[in-house]
């Protein structure tokens, strides 16, 4: 079996539903259930035998090390942390606790598992460690897509503990010789997508009559990756990554904030027009992320060329799917935008500085 953590995420749950569609390996999928973490993005598999969901915290070493005894998982994929930058700007610590002490107690815990094993079992093993392109820090118009020989310079809490737990990552293969691997990827859109992120929260918001915001001149650049194809590269790199290597995973779909809002805005027109108006006419320009990265892209060559794994979405059949998720499953939506999400979004929106309208 394999060990997951943070399946109840958005990434999380994408791959552990792909996972048990695909494959009939069991699963045990240990997640705090966090703010971020919803088990209805797991209902579909809420009986399955091959699922066995364990709430619990990464950062609980002695937990996490007694149930790999017991269940004895071939791989450990890691997803578990805090994700959002904006929160990691307005409190940095739960990202140190969970992003760089959680994954610390993940690999002293495989370590000691990794030790009992026999030889071939050893060897087999895999600690596959979910990371993101945003350690490599902001581009210029002009730089060549990030590569995995770029260095890291993060410049949010959020990327900055990322960076440490690819650090701690790397040392723990060097060091101790575990079987490690880690992938580096860039902005994921798709299905359980939670609304603080951009797709997901101009899509709500335009469906609830509210403002989308965009901070600042609305030029920064991500480059964009359906989530289905992330976890088909996280397979991938599980069955045949060399262990030791870091792996970029990207869509060459570099695309501007405003283009994406427009292209989320044309979609809702044309699934789900408005009776008066365009959707980008309740777009917005709010004051900017402090510290906002410019452009983020990747050069995905690496992981074509030894592993074969290339996206199978373009930007526009993946944003199509998307909306047309998100206009299927409003009561996903709305059961999320209660409780403390609301208490988010007033700490972040409520206040800040509006620069203009979008139309
Ligand atoms: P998410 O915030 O949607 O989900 C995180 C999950 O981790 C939640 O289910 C949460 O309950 C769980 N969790 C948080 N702290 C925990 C702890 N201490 N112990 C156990 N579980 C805990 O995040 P996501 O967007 O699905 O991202 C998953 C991973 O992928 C993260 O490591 C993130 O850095 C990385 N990543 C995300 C993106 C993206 O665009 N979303 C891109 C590249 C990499
Ligand atoms: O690059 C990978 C990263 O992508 C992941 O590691 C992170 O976990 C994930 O959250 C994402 O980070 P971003 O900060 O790029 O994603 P977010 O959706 O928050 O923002 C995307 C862009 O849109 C970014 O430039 C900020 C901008 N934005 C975001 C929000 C929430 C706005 O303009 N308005 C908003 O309200």
């Amino acid at each position: 079996m394999i060990f997951v953590t943070g399946g109840a995420g958005f990434i999380g749950s994408n791959f552990v539903l792909d996972w048990l569609k695909t494959s009939d390996e069991p699963v045990v999928n240990f997640d705090k259930l966090t703010y971020a973490g919803n088990l209805e993005n797991l209902k579909s598999v809420a009986e399955d035998a091959r699922h066995l969901f364990v709430r619990g915290d990464i950062v609980d070493r002695e937990r996490v090390h007694a149930l790999f005894l017991e269940h004895k998982p071939r791989a450990i994929v890691h997803f578990a942390a805090e994700s959002h930058v904006d929160r990691s700007i307005l409190g940095p610590g739960a990202f140190i606790e969970t992003n760089i002490n959680g994954t610390f107690s993940l690999l002293e815990a495989a370590r000691a598992y990794w030790g009992t094993l026999d030889a071939a079992e050893r060897e087999a093993f895999r600690f596959l460690h979910v990371s993101t392109d945003e350690v490599y820090g902001s581009l210029n118009p002009e730089d060549p897509a990030f590569t995995e020989t770029t260095p890291y310079a993060p410049n949010s809490p959020y990327s900055a503990s990322k960076a440490a737990s690819d650090h701690l990552v790397r040392s723990y293969h060097h060091t101790y010789g575990l079987p490690t691997l880690v992938t580096n990827c860039s902005n994921n859109y798709g299905p359980y997508h939670f609304p603080e992120k951009l797709v997901p929260l101009v899509i709500s918001n335009a469906l609830a009559g509210q403002p989308l915001p965009i901070y600042g001149d609305g030029m920064q650049v991500r480059d964009w990756l359906y989530v289905a194809d992330h976890c088909a590269a996280i397979r991938r790199v599980l069955e045949a990554g060399v262990p030791g290597q870091e792996y970029n995973v990207g869509g060459r779909n570099e695309k501007a904030n405003i283009e994406v809002v427009k292209v989320l805005c044309a979609l809702l027109d044309e699934l789900s027009p408005k009776q008066d108006g365009k959707y980008f006419d309740q777009a917005i320009f709010v004051a900017d992320r402090p510290g906002h990265d410019r452009r983020y892209a990747i050069n995905a060559d690496k992981i074509a060329r030894e592993l074969g794994w290339t996206p199978r979405e373009t930007f526009e059949t993946g944003m199509r799917k998307t909306v047309q998720w998100y206009l299927e499953n409003q009561d996903w939506v709305a059961n999320v935008r209660s409780g403390e999400y609301r208490t988010w979004i007033e700490g972040n929106y409520v206040g800040r500085e509006q620069l203009g309208r979008g139309a």
